[in-house]
């Protein structure tokens, strides 16, 4: 939550923080600022709203080398002017940007006496008023601040006197140093930095950084040097570019073809008709060991997360359970030598999910991390794991790498399967299917002019319902998910079998029921749920995955039917996930929504 942008160097740092500032708009997005030392002076610019409203309130060049940004995801304070970072000190001596809480701010705001006078509702202004009361230089100034806080904090801070020194720390949101020639940059994460430097610096929890645009050095809460090696950055600007569509959200659904293969990509072992996963750190003998699996994550991940453990329990017949990072964190969970805990993250940073992880290996349980973003806190964390390969995913909603969860449940799926009873028979004809995955979803997207109108047409909906039974459920549950978050049409899932306990009493004329059948032994069963909602009423959109038959029920019982290609249990999430992410994509675009950034959400949520 909440982006940081810093520069240093020869260059104008306008420019540079507002195109950063571009690049993390998606974590936060309800204020902007920035903060330049400009002719000796701090000068500070900060507008309630998007990142436009900022540019528009810049009247003309504000020179200046160095600087720092910030996009807001509000916590503390509403989403005004004044609560827009930066936050500077009464005497506009230093100006700061932060992502985090600062938990005891009231005991802080009691250290800084009543006559402490702050411009807004914010905890982080506190640290600006700190800073002031320090003496010595930046650096050790900002450690003595943040030895008397507890929370979390990434942090930047400029200090006029020292108008080319930008000091930064991290303790549980990110923070990324860039190494540029005679010029240094932080950033919350990569995307602003790539197109700058090839060279970054991962600070860690409890390090500070001092950079100037000669280069930078780190030291640790307790003062020592921390010696820290710079890591080569991919070219990843391409995934920047919405390459001429209208969002980033279409740009990477009807990418998914190219992702997934990215995904599958060097890992399908035809020989041995499993998968080859080097990432994993586990050799044959501890895979047979594994008893149970524990999965973890928030939001999309953690549905991505229940269609794996489907996925798993199905081909190699291990106990598997799903749960959220944060609720199974917070219940002093038991901890065991025989079950592998696996973490799910797009970002590799959402702070439930990382608490999870620590927690896990805090009890000495083994954790397995399936993450996109290349060198995030979760991915340094864990024990071992699957990158997904998705490449950067800019828009909040997850589509592309929602999938690639799915696509690298599979393969663990299939390496367990044939560790266990998968026969290479089996294991082969799992490992056809999924090469055929690609095409299977480029099938389903040139279905976008039927699911289209059929978006166009249910649009004026107050609620809708997604049900499905078994590997159906977590497919409803992420069709709910993706409709909510960005047309804002209220939208729930329950596993059909519920259907009758409950949310039937709501069931009228004007709810529209996305069915999710997949072609299994419990398509009839489904079926009979479809006829519950036909009996009172209720609009049927039936997603399926069976053939059309002669005398189908399911084109006679629905209203409307989608229907993508037959793919078995370790595709069909992504054949059918990809239907449900066009229809909440022209949902939302017939509603005239900011299907990009939704309102109240964030893409990386780093804070509890
Ligand atoms: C936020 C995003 C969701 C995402 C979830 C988990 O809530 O809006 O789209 O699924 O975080 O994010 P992660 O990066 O851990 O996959």
């Amino acid at each position: 939550m909440c982006g940081i942008i810093a520069y240093t160097g020869k260059q104008p740092v306008l420019p540079i923080l507002l195109d950063g500032l571009k690049r993390l708009e998606y974590r936060g997005y309800d204020s902007t600022g920035i903060s330049i030392v400009s002719r000796k002076k701090i000068k500070t610019v900060k507008a309630a709203g998007k990142l436009n409203m900022l540019e528009s309130k810049i009247n003309g060049p504000i020179t200046g080398g160095c600087g720092i940004g910030h996009t807001r995801w509000a916590t503390h304070g509403a989403p005004t002017d004044e609560n827009a970072h930066p936050h500077t000190d009464p005497s506009n001596r230093f100006a700061i940007v932060h992502n985090g809480i600062i938990e005891n701010v009231d005991a802080l705001k009691k250290l800084l006496g009543k006559e402490a006078v702050y411009s807004s509702q914010t905890d982080s202004e506190v640290l600006a008023h700190l800073l002031a009361l320090q003496p010595g230089d930046l650096l050790h100034a900002v450690r003595e601040v943040l030895a008397m806080v507890v929370g979390t904090y990434g942090l930047a801070v400029i200090d006029q006197q020292h108008p080319d020194t930008i000091v930064v720390a991290r303790n549980g949101s990110p923070l990324i140093l860039g190494i540029g020639e005679n010029e240094m940059l932080a950033a919350s994460d990569m995307s602003a930095l790539s197109r700058h430097t090839n060279q970054a610096v991962h600070l860690d929890d409890g390090e500070i950084a001092k950079l100037s645009p000669q280069g930078f050095e780190v030291i640790r809460m307790d003062s020592s040097v921390a010696n820290k090696e710079a890591i080569t950055l991919n070219n990843q600007n391409a995934n920047y570019d919405r390459g001429g569509h209208p969002h980033y959200l279409y740009k990477e659904i009807i990418d998914q073809p190219d992702t997934v293969q990215q995904t599958l990509s060097g890992r399908l072992d035809d020989r041995f008709s499993t998968a080859h996963l080097g990432g994993l750190n586990l050799e044959a003998r501890d895979l047979i060991g594994v008893k149970r699996i524990t999965i973890l994550g928030c939001g999309s991940a953690l549905y991505a997360g229940m269609a794996g453990a489907n996925m798993i329990e199905s081909l190699a017949r291990i106990p598997v359970t799903a749960e959220a990072a944060a609720e199974f964190r917070y219940r002093n969970p038991v901890i065991e030598q025989d079950t592998l805990y696996i973490v799910v993250s797009q970002s590799g940073e959402t702070f439930d999910t990382l608490a999870a992880l620590r927690e896990v290996r805090r009890k000495g349980g083994f954790v397995l991390g399936i993450v996109n973003s290349v060198g995030s806190t979760i991915a340094r964390e864990v024990d071992g794991g699957i990158y997904m390969h998705a490449g950067p995913e800019v828009s909040v909603a997850s589509t592309k790498a929602y999938t690639s969860m799915l696509i690298a449940f599979a393969l663990l799926a299939l390496l367990l399967g044939r560790s266990r009873d998968v026969s290479p028979q089996q294991g082969s004809r799992l490992i056809a299917d999924l090469k055929q995955l690609p095409d299977n979803i480029r099938s389903v997207l040139a279905m976008e002019p039927e699911i289209a109108k059929l978006a166009d047409k249910y649009k004026k909906s107050q609620s809708a319902f997604f049900i499905g039974r078994t590997n159906g459920f977590p497919i409803a549950l992420e069709g709910a998910q993706k409709l909510k978050e960005i047309s804002y049409i209220h939208a729930e899932a329950y596993p059909a079998s519920e259907l009758k306990h409950g949310p039937l009493a709501l069931v009228t004329g004007k709810t529209p029921c996305v069915v999710v059948l997949p072609n299994d032994d419990l398509l009839p069963k489904s079926i009979s749920s479809m006829e519950e909602i036909k009996a009172r009423g209720g609009p049927v959109i039936a997603l399926t995955s069976a053939a059309q038959t002669d005398e189908d029920r399911i084109d006679a019982l629905a209203d409307d039917v989608i229907r993508v290609p037959d793919a078995d249990v370790l595709t069909l999430s992504a054949v059918m996930g990809v239907a449900l992410q066009l229809f909440a994509y022209h949902s939302a675009l017939s509603l005239g929504r900011d299907v990009d950034q939704p309102r109240n959400l964030a893409k990386s949520v780093t804070v509890e």
